[in-house]
């Protein structure tokens, strides 16, 4: 062997191996990272049922008419088991909840598939239905901003409350909707409020333990205590692809659930949302007048009536009273009409003054 020759095999060599090292890597980390800072020009989401992609740029799950269903997944299904082990994730999202209701709510999803099993609307957010609640073969995990009580059919802990479900719509874990400052004030939130509220997801796959924090954008910034921190294991739960997205549904009350950002990815931190690029949600139509508005205006026009009618009858009594007071001459008093009036009388005498009558 030349050494040119052996120089080209040994690189040869090299190149294959290294081909055979990457391949290896991207078979077992197949990470999946995005960021949708607005879904205008959005691609790689199936969108399903009321879900649609609105020209400002918000994904919205439903809007606020009845019974609707909406889902938005991501289209590739993520790697989130490998080897037995649950694969950490991070998500993070920006919703808008815009009532003409109340409705229902909506969730982040984790499912086996985009179809989700028996999923249903009303309280069941397009999630899951009543036959199937805590079937392990469903296989879907969710993180729940629900605004409905559902009279005590779910088990809900409030009409405002933020769960952790397994399969099911009992939720696993749950909380009244809120976030912790730094000085360790419990701030409360409420979810269907037309404000942009930003979540957070954390899973730690070798801890196994769940975070789930929200705060309204208007907050500075990331609360550091989560609202939900629980040991939960999702391998259960898991196959080794899911597809990640966001259910939402209305029923017989309803408002339109927008997701106005979000962003995703296994094996480390979901990426930064740029809060100074969210798009703007639908304004909701303009209130009917509130009870005080409608007080004042009748208030106000009972005070423009009553002003009119008391000058009208003024002038009223002004004109008879002039009537009556109009010096008529008597009828003998025609033929020599020398009576002087009250107002010659006065004007003669300057007004009745001393040093003229004297
Ligand atoms: C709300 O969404 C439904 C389903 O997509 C659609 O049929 C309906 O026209 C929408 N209503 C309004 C007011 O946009
Ligand atoms: C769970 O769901 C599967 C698939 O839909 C079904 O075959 C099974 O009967 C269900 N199990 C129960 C206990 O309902
Ligand atoms: C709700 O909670 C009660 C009491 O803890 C329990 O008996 C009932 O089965 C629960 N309902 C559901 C649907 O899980
Ligand atoms: C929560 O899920 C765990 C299994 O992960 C189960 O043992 C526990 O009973 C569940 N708790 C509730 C309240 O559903
Ligand atoms: C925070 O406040 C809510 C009421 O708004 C209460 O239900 C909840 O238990 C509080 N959480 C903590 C950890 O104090
Ligand atoms: C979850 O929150 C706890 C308490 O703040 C923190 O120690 C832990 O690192 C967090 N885990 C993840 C995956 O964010």
């Amino acid at each position: 062997m030349t050494p040119s020759s052996s120089c080209i095999c040994l690189v040869g060599y090299l190149a294959v191996m290294s081909l055979l090292h990457n391949c290896f890597l991207c078979s077992v980390t197949a990470d999946v990272d995005f960021l949708y800072n607005s879904f205008k020009h959005a691609t790689d989401l199936s969108l399903d049922g009321s879900a649609s992609i609105l020209s400002g740029g918000a994904l919205q799950l439903t809007n606020d008419s009845n019974n609707l269903m909406g889902h938005a997944f991501f289209d590739s299904p993520a790697q989130v088991v490998s080897g037995n082990v649950v694969v950490s994730f991070s998500t993070a999202f920006v919703f808008d909840i815009v009532t003409g209701g109340p409705g229902v709510g909506l969730a982040f999803v984790v499912a086996a598939s985009k179809v989700l099993p028996g999923a249903t609307a009303e309280q069941y957010l397009d999630l899951l239905g009543k036959n199937n609640l805590g079937n392990s073969s469903n296989h879907v995990f969710a993180v729940e901003f629900d605004t409905v009580q559902a009279n005590g059919l779910l088990n809900k802990t409030n009409g405002n409350h933020v769960g952790v479900d397994l399969n099911s719509l009992v939720s696993n874990v749950s909380e009244p909707a809120g976030y912790f400052t730094d000085d360790g004030k419990n701030i409360s939130v409420t979810l269907e409020s037309a404000q942009s509220i930003q979540a957070w997801v954390d899973y730690d796959g070798s801890s196994k333990i769940l975070n789930v924090t929200i705060a309204p954008v208007s907050v500075a910034s990331r609360p550091h205590r989560p609202l939900i921190s629980h040991a939960i294991d999702l391998l259960p739960i898991f196959k080794q692809d899911m597809y990640v997205g966001f259910s939402a549904a209305t029923g017989k009350l309803a408002s339109s659930h927008d997701i106005l950002a979000w962003s995703f990815r296994t094996g480390g931190a979901a990426q930064a949302i740029d809060l100074s690029r969210l798009p703007k949600v639908p304004k909701p139509p303009a209130p009917p007048p509130s009870m005080s508005t409608v007080v004042n205006i009748v208030a106000v026009s009972c005070v423009v009536t009553l002003t009119a009618i008391v000058v009208a009858i003024a002038f009223a009594l002004w004109l008879w009273r002039r009537a009556i007071l109009a010096e008529t001459l008597e009828e003998w008093e025609l033929d020599h009409p020398h009576r002087l009036s009250y107002k010659e009388l006065y004007r003669a005498t300057k007004g009745f003054w001393n040093s003229v009558l004297d």
